[in-house]
């Protein structure tokens, strides 16, 4: 189990679990196999985050790319997001867990849309904080935000306007985002919380993420020193 520094920072990390599909090639199998062990990586690597004092949990589960994958893997990965509704995310709300989804859940099926309304209702005000990103692209959060400010009438945009507009309104940004899957690039994730992230990247597929990647991750972190732009 990792350990902060009694001045310790990190309070929030967020996750882009890349490589599912790669590792289930690599095995031989259907992508959707990948996401189905990614899963289950994730729930495993949340709930050590949380043991280990980290507030606020991050995922990236679905982007609004993502729709431009094939037919037959968006479909495998929302029926895993709607049976996971229903089973792993139930239990982590009866653990303390808040959920919050971030991303435009209108084009979703009804059915997913208000089991994911409900998880949220019923586990708000829990003590640590599992943000599931969903259809969410982070330019596109921003350009809904300011629409939303625009027509109830705002006419200046500061950026603690927006900060509060946002999905992730009320939260603490980031401290760190990690990557896996050796890909050096954000794709479109907290745009606007991520300006003063941390970076960590490891090769690591996705489904093989396992405490030890969490370890690194921290350590690295507590390695670096945050300016914030000051000296
Ligand atoms: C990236 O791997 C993974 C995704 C785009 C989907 C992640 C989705 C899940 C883990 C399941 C749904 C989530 C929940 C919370 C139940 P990739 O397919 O891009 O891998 P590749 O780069 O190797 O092709």
């Amino acid at each position: 189990m990792f350990t902060h520094p009694t001045d310790g920072t990190l309070k929030h990390i967020a996750f882009i679990m890349d490589g599912n599909g790669r590792w289930a090639k690599k095995r031989g199998m259907p992508r959707e196999f990948g996401h189905t062990e990614g899963t289950k990586a994730f729930r495993r690597i949340a709930e050590y985050c949380f043991r280990g004092g980290i507030e606020t949990v991050t995922i990236y589960a679905f982007s609004t790319e993502n729709w431009k994958r094939p037919q037959n893997e968006v479909a495998a990965i929302m029926s895993l997001f709607r049976s996971y509704l229903s089973l792993g995310m139930e239990e982590m709300a009866k653990n303390d867990i808040q959920i919050t989804f971030l991303g435009d859940k209108s084009p979703l099926a009804p059915d997913v849309r208000a089991q994911m309304e409900k998880l949220e209702r019923e586990s708000a005000g829990n003590r640590w904080h599992l943000n599931v990103a969903i259809n969410y692209g982070g330019r596109a959060e921003i350009v809904s935000a300011v629409n939303r400010l625009a027509a109830s009438g705002v006419t200046e945009f500061t950026e603690d306007a927006i900060s509060d507009a946002i999905y992730t309104s009320g939260q603490r940004d980031p401290d760190l985002i990690v990557r896996s899957a050796g890909e050096l690039r954000l794709s479109n994730f907290l745009t606007w919380q991520s300006v003063y992230s941390e970076l960590y990247f490891t090769d690591t597929l996705w489904p093989d993420f396992d405490e030890a990647d969490v370890d690194a991750a921290v350590a690295a972190y507590y390695e670096r020193t945050r300016r914030f732009g000051g000296v």
